[in-house]
């Protein structure tokens, strides 16, 4: 719990999908401050209020009193009286103020301009700190996925501007200020990404494209205090997915829910000292279950 406690997180893609449960995962571990980007602004809202649900404030009231003694019962009652009243000012305050600062920002990332007001609109509200970044935001492009012989140029400028081009510029504009006090900058890549799979189109370019320059950053930024790693989520059961595979079955992928380990660990202090390396959320979580089955 509160692995997050005093972060502030720029998260693309996050009103669906992968980025949705990132988003309520970090709100969970007590992020200060979370800046939401996806081009459908009502999806956003409805993770926002998603968020509020799974991070609710709990009111325990916890009094020791031996009740068979009936002057007892009085001191109790006054006593639960009080803290309910403490507690409910004390909600109504969080209202204002909430735990978790929650940003949506509605953003075409193919749009240059569009890149520029979302860094500034998050450095404006965070007043100019961010400890994390995650480019996840991506589209498969057209489905089902055309040979590359048939790959119209239009799609696949997209899809690169998407999946490449955007984390490119985030990650150039939010250095200034990341630099100040050192940062975390996690890219999301694929499988795609190390392979050539047939009828994958520009996607696993794109992805081709992360890995590289996620390897590039990292080496120019040894040193600098902020660290660049990059995770392949593994198959899951998105929209992205059952566009991409829709004769698969997809209850044979991962819940998204289910993947988010690797992600808080990296954007927490624990790791601070990880740079440079390429994670399997799935893997990841495997090794984490099995350490944890051992030690049980
Ligand atoms: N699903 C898998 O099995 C799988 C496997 C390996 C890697 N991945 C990677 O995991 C990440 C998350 O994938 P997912 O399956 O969760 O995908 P998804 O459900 O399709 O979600 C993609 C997100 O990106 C946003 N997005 C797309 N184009 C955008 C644009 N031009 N500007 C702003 N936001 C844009 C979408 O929001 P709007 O539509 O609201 O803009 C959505 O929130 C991606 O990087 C993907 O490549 C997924």
């Amino acid at each position: 719990m509160n692995r997050l406690q005093g972060k502030y997180v720029l998260l693309t893609g996050a009103s669906q999908g992968l980025g949705r449960q990132l988003a309520i995962a970090y709100a969970r571990e007590g992020a200060a401050g979370l800046a939401l980007v996806a081009r459908r602004g009502e999806a956003l809202d409805e993770v926002r209020e998603q968020i509020q649900q799974a991070v609710p404030k709990t009111s325990v009231v916890v009094v020791t009193a031996d009740l068979r003694r009936p002057e007892e019962l009085e001191r109790v009652m006054n006593e639960v009286r009080d803290t309910l009243l403490r507690n409910t000012l004390r909600d109504r305050t969080q209202q204002v103020a909430p735990k978790t600062n929650v940003l949506t920002i509605t953003a075409d990332l193919t749009q240059p301009e569009d890149i520029e007001r979302v860094v500034a609109t998050t450095l404006n509200e965070f007043k100019g700190r961010l400890d994390v970044l995650v480019n996840n935001a991506s589209t498969i492009g057209p489905a089902p996925i055309p040979y590359l012989l048939d790959y119209p140029l239009e799609d696949f400028h997209n899809v690169i501007n998407t999946n490449l081009v955007a984390p490119f510029l985030l990650i150039k504009k939010i250095l200034p200020a990341m630099i100040e006090q050192g940062g975390s900058i996690i890219n999301v890549t694929s499988d795609a990404g190390i392979t050539g799979y047939p009828g994958w189109g520009a996607y696993g370019i794109s992805k081709f494209g992360i890995e590289g320059m996620s390897q590039t950053w990292a080496a120019e930024l040894e040193g600098s205090g902020v660290r660049v790693n990059w995770v392949d989520p593994g198959d899951m059961n998105t929209a992205m997915h059952r566009a991409a595979e829709p004769d698969e079955d997809p209850a044979q992928w991962a819940n998204p829910a289910e993947v988010t380990e690797v992600f808080l660990y990296l954007a927490a202090n624990d790791s601070r000292h990880i740079h440079g390396q390429r994670f399997q959320a799935q893997e990841y979580n495997w090794g984490r279950n099995a350490i944890e089955g051992l030690a049980a």
